[in-house]
């Protein structure tokens, strides 16, 4: 498959089979990702792979959290409708063979910000993103569905805490092979999105 290919093929993938993934293809998967380009290289990124046992941990302590969040305060209406969808994508989590945790290892003093280190920051978190879409791509290449997920926001602190590490959790990915095959989603149109410019601006 040419990279256009699969650029446009990729779909977030939302139903999984039970098949569990080799070693050598995550392995391939996780290759693309730290292929990604970074600033001045600095690759601020560490990548958690969840399976089996692990997995189902992971599963349990967003669980928990979401009934300490509906316990402790009463949500706004918005709120509601972002934890109905993060209750939602949790079970295709609980479905995926395998989730990666996304780990940003560069962002740790969002207090003391220069101008530059919040560019920088922006940076960082825009390499991520890359190191995601690689793996994603690379995953259809395997004949592996993806799903890239942030629905994880509510129980960041308790994942990061589990997983006894430094950083910031920036998104999980679910992984397996797939179980459906979901048509196109609808892209706004390219002269909506796009501005040329031929001539001087003064
Ligand atoms: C940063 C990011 C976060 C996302 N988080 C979720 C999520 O938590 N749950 C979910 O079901 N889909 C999630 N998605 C998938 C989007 O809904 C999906 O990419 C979009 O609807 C376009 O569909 P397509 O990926 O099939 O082209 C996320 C996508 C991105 C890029």
């Amino acid at each position: 498959m040419n990279v256009i290919e699969a650029i446009e093929k990729r779909r977030s993938v939302r139903k999984f089979k039970k098949n569990e993934i080799d070693k050598d293809i995550l392995i391939g998967i996780l290759k693309a990702g730290i292929c990604a380009p970074s600033p001045k290289n600095n690759q601020p990124w560490k990548f958690v792979v969840l399976t089996d046992g692990s997995k189902k941990e992971l599963v349990k302590i967003i669980e928990n959290g979401f009934e300490n969040i509906k316990s402790s305060f009463g949500l706004i209406i918005d709120e509601k409708n972002f934890l109905s969808s993060a209750q939602a994508t949790l079970k295709i989590m609980e479905e995926a063979p395998v989730i990666i945790i996304v780990i940003n290892t560069e962002n740790k003093n969002a207090d003391r910000q220069t101008p530059v280190k919040k560019f920088l920051e922006m940076a960082n978190v825009q390499s991520i993103g890359a190191s995601i879409e690689n793996m994603l791509l690379a995953a259809l290449e395997y004949g592996i569905g993806s799903l890239w997920i942030s629905d994880i926001y509510y129980t960041v602190d308790e994942i990061k805490k589990w997983l006894e590490t430094e950083g910031q959790i920036t998104a999980a990915v679910a992984l397996g092979y797939p179980d459906e095959n979901p048509p196109p989603v609808k892209r706004k149109e390219m002269d909506v999105l796009v501005e040329w410019k031929e001539n001087c601006i003064s």
